[in-house]
């Protein structure tokens, strides 16, 4: 049944106080913005029956306590929409493996999120140690565990390795940790991962052209979206600048190594923005990663005509959206989980 005027909420509404049906209105509202950020595409929804009919239940269900009325809405998958659905997110880093559990409808953190340091050499089998810790202390009872990791992403396997041990390439990363934990890893690129939290819930959000997230921390990792459909595996941190890779020169581990403090730092950051812009012309560049923290201290220094904005989910964003990736609408229908090609 389709929402319409001639429903009993102008009935009802009559016999009930204007603030309940405010707040009931509230509800229906929230309940749309839940619905529009349920799909890939990133762009408003049509509404759905499933959508009407779940509003029309929200203000049903008001009344239910008061008038003894059978509901008429049909509302079978609404439980579906109204749970908070909770996947284990991990975002592995150079020097830090984050977690915590989040609210992938809302794409908001539920639990403190844990941190433990990445081991050196960051080995597969050393690594896959750190996992299976963090999962005995999480205790998650979700099916599969969505996961970014610093590195080119396939089909759930490694390409790369620059900022971890090159022992990486050519292993199945999924599989690993599928088979050290018994859950069922969803792997992608951990900067495509913060890529995609952030256009869903954060700067990013209904954003149209070209977006660019680029993660400022021991590497530059970088997602780019057109017309918000992600580019897997970009890897913008890894053409040349000055004769090395960019990440070398304009990453916060080059900072530190070259000791320069943020505003110089900035400058060199400014160089690596002129090059992005020459490439791709991005509408949006965001920044993410742990240096998007120092936004305060570099931006004024930043030299660039590009739309910059730092990261709303700040170093979360990669935790949201390695969750958000492995959210159970998606593999539910396949009998693989999600995979990061
Ligand atoms: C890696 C990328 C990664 C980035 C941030 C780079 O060194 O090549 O895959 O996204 O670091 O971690």
């Amino acid at each position: 049944m389709q929402f319409s005027q001639s429903t009993p909420r102008l009935r009802l509404s009559q016999e009930h106080s204007q603030k309940q049906v405010v707040s009931i209105g509230d509800k229906a509202l929230e309940a749309l913005n839940v619905q529009n950020k349920g799909c890939e595409c990133n762009q408003p929804c049509q509404p759905s029956k499933e959508r009407n009919d779940y509003i029309a239940h929200l203000f049903c269900k008001a009344f239910w306590q008061t008038l003894p009325l059978p509901c008429p809405y049909s509302y079978t998958n609404t439980s579906a929409i109204m749970d908070p659905q909770i996947v284990l997110g991990i975002d592995i880093g150079a020097s830090g493996i984050k977690s915590a559990l989040v609210d992938v409808h809302k794409g908001t953190l539920i639990s403190k999120r844990m941190r433990l340091p990445t081991p050196q050499p960051a080995t597969p089998k050393a690594v896959t140690k750190v996992i299976v810790e963090l999962m005995s202390q999480l205790k998650y009872e979700g099916e599969v565990v969505g996961c970014g990791f610093p590195a080119i992403i396939k089909n759930g396997v490694a390409w790369s390795a620059a900022n971890i041990s090159k022992k990486w390439i050519g292993q199945d990363v999924e599989a690993l940790f599928s088979e050290a934990t018994g859950k069922r890893f969803s792997v992608i690129n951990d900067a495509d991962a913060a890529g995609i939290a952030e256009m869903r819930f954060g700067k990013g959000m209904g954003h149209k052209g070209t977006v660019i997230l680029i993660t400022i921390g021991s590497g530059l990792g970088s997602a780019l979206f057109t017309d918000g459909h992600l580019v897997r595996n970009t890897e913008l941190g890894h053409f040349y600048l000055k004769g090395v890779l960019a990440e070398q020169y304009a990453s916060n581990n080059a900072r530190k190594r070259d000791k320069l403090s943020w505003a110089a730092w900035a400058v060199r950051f400014s160089e690596y923005l002129s090059h992005l812009d020459r490439l791709f012309s991005p509408d949006l560049v965001i920044l993410g990663g742990g240096g998007s923290k120092k936004w305060d201290q570099f931006h004024d220094h930043l030299k660039t005509k590009l739309n910059v904005v730092p990261a709303t989910l700040g170093n979360e964003a990669g935790i949201i959206g390695a969750a958000w990736r492995a959210r159970p609408e998606i593999w539910r229908a396949s009998v693989a989980p999600p995979s990061g090609q």
